[in-house]
């Protein structure tokens, strides 16, 4: 085929890479389901661990298979110790670029890590959602200066998570909000990091560098790295100002032609259904933490947002105050987006392998015309 007439369309808007039965999105309707369940469902109802294991079977677990899979989850937990003396061994630097160092460095310690089967893929999904949860928690103890601690098998994985970072036992209110902000990231279609991940899956390379390559991704600020921007757009607007110094600085940077983090989609033309239940919990969790003015800093932020620009808040604008609000480091935030879109990834890599052919697509031709007459070094 020649490429010659082929006009792509730019970032790949609305092109259709794959058939999934993972997630469905419809962005005129502001429509976000896993398998079927409506996002606001699973985030009145449902736990973490159902999500993954809904994400990974395409139906809800029976009570029996909800008990294993959480078994096996808590049996991964804990990190091998060559991997906690590789972080500490590495300089300080961003938090991104030592999760995605780490997590290559799990693949070394994986029993199936040689095993491509159906049957050692899902072991390792698993065991990555585990122990992805445990490698974040502890980064967040070691950038602190503070020692690692040791998982709680009696907590569930957003308690447990929590527990790991803080060395205190969660309030039900703050694991309650973590889960849910866990559900609410699991998974969202071909985003740009779960499209690295299939990319590289369908090259029958391994679950571990599929997932490497989508922290990879998710890193950059236009897609997870955005809810670290935002909570530093927040710092810096700064807390013992009035309020309305927020909107002062959003117009100038709008003056600047500066995209203001945390607003914008490309699928969705409505507001994002994960937005409307992290802009409530960042309201109940900052008010409780005696920290309101992030939640009504960010409310003008968004006013003025959609009255001058049209945008709605993404899952990215209002996650950062729940964050903050629960007394999580910035630094951590876009690690923690890792820690519930591990599952995701991982579905979307098994689903490739399941019915596998080459990702490769066709680039059109923009450069110098065709054939060039081969000049001599000496006479260039
Ligand atoms: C999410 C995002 C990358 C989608 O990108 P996209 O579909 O390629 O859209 P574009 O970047 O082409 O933006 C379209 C227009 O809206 C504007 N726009 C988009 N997001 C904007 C933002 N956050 N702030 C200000 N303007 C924005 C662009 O400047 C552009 O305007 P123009 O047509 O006048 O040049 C983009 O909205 C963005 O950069 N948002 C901020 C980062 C972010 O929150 N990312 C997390 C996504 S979940």
């Amino acid at each position: 085929m020649s490429t010659a007439d082929a006009k792509p369309k730019a970032g790949l808007e609305d092109t259709v890479a794959t058939s999934s039965a993972i997630c469905f999105i419809d962005g005129d309707r502001g429509v976000l389901s896993y398998c079927g369940y409506d996002i606001h469902e699973l985030a009145r109802h449902a736990t973490f661990e159902e999500v993954c294991f809904l994400l990974w079977h395409r139906r809800l677990p029976t009570r029996a298979e909800l008990g294993d899979l959480q078994s096996q989850l808590v049996s991964s937990r804990a990190l091998p110790e060559g991997v906690i003396r590789a972080m500490r061994m590495l300089p300080p630097g961003d938090s991104m670029d030592t999760l995605r160092t780490l997590t290559s460095i799990l693949a070394h310690y994986d029993p199936d890590a040689s095993n491509s089967t159906p049957q050692a893929n899902y072991r390792k999904a698993v065991r990555l959602t585990s122990q992805i949860s445990s490698l974040v928690a502890t980064m967040g103890r070691v950038n602190a200066g503070s020692g690692p601690i040791a998982p709680d098998p009696v907590l569930g994985h957003a308690a447990n998570f929590l527990y790991m970072l803080t060395g205190e036992r969660p309030s039900a209110l703050a694991t309650r909000a973590f889960d849910v902000a866990l559900i609410l990231h699991a998974d969202h279609e071909l985003n740009a990091s779960t499209f690295a991940a299939r990319v590289i899956a369908a090259t029958l390379s391994d679950i571990y560098s599929a997932v490497v390559g989508g922290i990879g991704a998710l890193k950059g600020p236009l897609h997870g790295g955005a809810n670290a921007e935002v909570m530093k757009m927040l710092l810096e607007i700064g807390k013992d100002v009035p309020v309305e110094k927020a909107e002062e600085v959003v117009r100038a940077k709008l003056a600047r032609k500066e995209k203001i983090p945390g607003f914008g989609h490309r699928v969705y033309h409505t507001e994002d259904p994960r937005a409307t239940h992290l802009r409530q919990m960042s309201k109940d969790l900052c008010a409780r933490a005696g920290m309101p003015i992030w939640y009504e800093m960010s409310q003008r932020i968004e006013a003025l947002v959609k009255g001058e620009k049209k945008l709605n808040p993404n899952v990215d604008f209002y996650s950062a105050s729940t964050y903050h609000a629960l007394g999580i480091a910035t630094d951590l935030f876009t690690p923690i987006f890792a820690v519930s879109r591990i599952s995701g990834w991982t579905a979307h890599v098994l689903e490739q392998f399941s019915n596998n052919r080459l990702i490769r697509p066709r680039a059109e031709y923009v450069g110098p015309e065709f054939p060039q007459r081969w000049v001599p070094v000496e006479s260039r």
